[in-house]
């Protein structure tokens, strides 16, 4: 078979576990297993300590795993992108900070010069090029980070929450960016606690106290049908129901829909989704799933036309006899 048709993973985990020295009695990861192709986008969800951050040290071949197998790229073939921002600031403005980057790959100055401010131009950060690092706000400093790891054209760029900081437009464009990248085959891992943003990936993977639950489509994640639960099994426990809790009802009519495995694990949707789910509780179907507000205005402009179809059909029926 062509290779191709057969690509190598660009990372591979199996049967990872890991224990941290200080808490030798709690494994944080339980035996994750988890393959990302080129052109991928992969989506790790989870509640605070999940185990994402550790996912993310992992891949990036940053920390030892207690059991099982890493295969990822080596630096900087891989870019971890912390969560914490200020934990990877080099050199004193955003441009020192990503030529530097460039310089160590070999770039030539005057074409890293070149790279690292067309980069930063693309992530709105030209106006502080030369701004010291410390005179930067907090948002600024995660795009940087994320800037300046993206600058590097890695195989696999790992992200750690890396629109936690940052506002509506300054979180587009870097899923801009990362986008772009990833068209051209970049492997992306992006570690998120914002159900919105998993419309975006390719695939959603969810952890639920070091374990992944969950493999699938983001539309296989938010709607049940169908229920495609790649990687679960009904021997994982369910959080809603472990916390001691009763999953919340999808609709007026639960019986007649099941539950969707972001509902299971007793997490709201994000809105676009609530509306579909509000609307299929009606009897509006959203056949097509909407995982956006720009989906989900398609989706109602289309039942709306429907609709007035009907009418008009009702009408045309009415004169006929
Ligand atoms: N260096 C460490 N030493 C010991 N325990 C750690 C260490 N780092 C993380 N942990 C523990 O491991 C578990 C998973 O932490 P981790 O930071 O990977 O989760 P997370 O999903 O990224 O959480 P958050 O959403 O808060 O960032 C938590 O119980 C955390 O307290
Ligand atoms: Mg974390």
């Amino acid at each position: 078979m062509a290779a191709a048709e057969n690509p190598a993973p660009v990372l591979s985990l199996q049967g990872v576990r890991l224990t941290y020295a200080h808490t030798p009695e709690q494994a944080v990861l339980q035996g994750v297993d988890l393959v990302v192709y080129a052109g991928e986008w992969v989506a790790v969800v989870g509640a605070n300590g999940s185990g994402k951050s550790t996912l993310g040290r992992v891949a990036a071949g940053l920390l030892p795993v207690s059991a099982g197998r890493v295969q990822s790229p080596p630096p900087p073939g891989v870019q971890l992108v912390l969560q914490n921002p200020d934990a990877q600031g080099i050199g004193q403005t955003p441009l020192e900070d990503v030529c530097f980057g460039l310089t160590q790959l070999g770039v030539p100055p005057a074409a890293a010069r070149q790279r690292a401010l067309a980069t930063l131009q693309a992530a709105g950060l030209a106006d502080v090029a030369n701004t010291p690092l410390e005179r930067l706000s907090g948002g600024q400093r995660q795009l940087l980070a994320t800037t300046a790891a993206l600058a590097m054209h890695p195989r696999l760029i790992v992200l750690d929450e890396p629109t936690a900081m940052l506002d509506a437009a300054a979180a587009a464009r870097l899923r801009a960016m990362v986008a772009a990248q990833q068209a051209h085959g970049v492997a992306v891992v992006w570690m998120t606690q914002r159900l919105a943003e998993l419309a975006y990936a390719s695939r959603v993977v969810a952890l639920v106290a070091g374990q992944k639950v969950f493999d699938g489509t983001p539309r296989q994640f938010f709607y049940a049908d169908p229920p495609a639960l790649a990687g679960y099994t009904t021997s994982h426990p369910n959080p809603a129901q472990s916390a001691g809790g009763t999953p919340p009802a999808l609709s007026p009519r639960p019986s007649l829909q099941p539950l969707s495995f972001c509902r299971q694990l007793g997490w709201t949707p994000p809105l676009p989704v609530q509306v579909a789910e509000a609307l299929h509780s009606r009897g509006l179907c959203c056949g097509d799933k909407p995982l956006t507000a720009q989906e989900l205005g398609e989706c109602v402009a289309r039942l709306r036309l429907a609709q007035s179809r009907q009418a008009a059909g009702g009408l045309d029926a009415t004169l006929e006899t």
